[in-house]
């Protein structure tokens, strides 16, 4: 017998499904926006999502891609954008009428898309608690808006589900709500509201955490956006709650002895009077030449205490590069 969480969130997303509701969950972030991609005004409006999972530089040598929580399907059609081939893609959801709604859409888009076909995308009935994809078969596996409403042991699973799939140094990519604040209890509590992805957030931290403990050795902090305020006048709540969304892509890269290496956007710059530094453990910092460094890399050049590196603060903006 499932827990009544996640009867619930099927519920919301059934009505979801049936009945688009603009902002039902999610912020307004920019959607891509392709040369020659169409984007139907009810995919558009079925925009369940925080953030994006699609990048560019993910999908290079022709992936295997999986999306998970298939919403309208924008992100999957997106994701075809970069993959066109039969069967490229593969998006799970355990909401039936979810999964029709998709399809439906997607016979709008070929119509709007002379590139496109349906078949690009092959629609699984599924559960992200036990998907329905062999283990080491896939390349991108995505998810947006989904894992923040899972409970503490339902999103390990998840996680364990993603890490399962995904090839070696496959990667996870995902955007979800987080948040800083200690979320009241009731709130938590609250089926519904954890399941339009209000009050089931973590903090980066917390996330991190369960993301590296399944075992992903490399964690990127892509972008982090202001994403919903819950307040005392709307919401059960005595003070004002403030929520962010989190892009993230984790890489199931061998765990590193000393730890997993996460990027959060911090650099190190040298400015001293030699040609460079090097650190003798592979981090070579060259004049004035910014190097994105791990968490890990800036807890141990700062440790050195020199006057001639600067380490700059997380920006929770990385793209790509840097020291590991
Ligand atoms: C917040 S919506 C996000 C939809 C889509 N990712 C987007 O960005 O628009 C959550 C999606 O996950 C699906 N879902 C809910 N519970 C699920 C589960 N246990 N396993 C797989 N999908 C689930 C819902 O049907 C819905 O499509």
């Amino acid at each position: 017998m499932q827990q009544g969480y996640l009867e619930t969130t099927k519920n919301v997303y059934k009505e979801a499904a049936e009945n688009p509701q603009v902002g039902l969950c999610c912020t307004t972030t920019p959607v891509w926006q392709f040369p020659g991609l169409s984007i139907s005004k009810k995919m558009l409006e079925m925009n369940y999502g925080c953030g994006s999972t699609v990048h560019p530089r993910d999908l290079v040598n022709n992936p295997k891609i999986l999306y998970v929580g298939v919403g309208g399907g924008m992100e999957l059609l997106q994701f075809s954008y970069f993959s066109r081939q039969m069967g490229g893609v593969t998006g799970v959801d355990v909401v039936d009428e979810m999964l029709q709604a998709c399809k439906e859409n997607f016979i709008e888009a070929e119509k709007q898309n002379p590139w496109f076909r349906s078949g690009f995308v092959k629609l699984v009935k599924g559960d992200a608690l036990r998907l329905p994809i062999e283990d080491n078969s896939i390349d991108v596996a995505a998810q947006n808006c989904l894992f923040n409403i899972f409970k503490h042991d339902d999103l390990k699973k998840a996680l364990q589900e993603m890490y399962r799939v995904l090839k070696p140094r496959g990667r996870l990519v995902l955007s979800d709500p987080i948040c800083e604040q200690e979320i009241p209890e009731n709130l938590r509590e609250d089926e519904r509201l954890r399941a339009l992805c209000l009050s089931g957030s973590l903090s980066l931290k917390e996330y991190i955490k369960m993301i590296t403990d399944v075992g992903f050795g490399t964690v990127e902090i892509r972008a982090k956006r202001p994403y919903r305020i819950l307040d005392p006048v709307n919401y059960d709540t005595d003070e004002l709650i403030y929520i962010e969304s989190v892009e993230v892509c984790a890489i199931k890269d061998p765990m590193p002895v000393d730890g997993p290496c996460v990027f959060t956007g911090k650099t190190a710059i040298y400015y001293g009077t030699e040609d460079c530094f090097d650190d003798e453990k592979g981090h070579v910092l060259l004049p004035n030449q910014p190097l994105a460094i791990c968490d890990k890399t800036a807890g141990a050049l700062k440790a050195l205490n020199r006057n001639d590196i600067f380490i700059s603060n997380s920006t929770y903006f990385y793209d790509g590069g840097g020291c590991c």
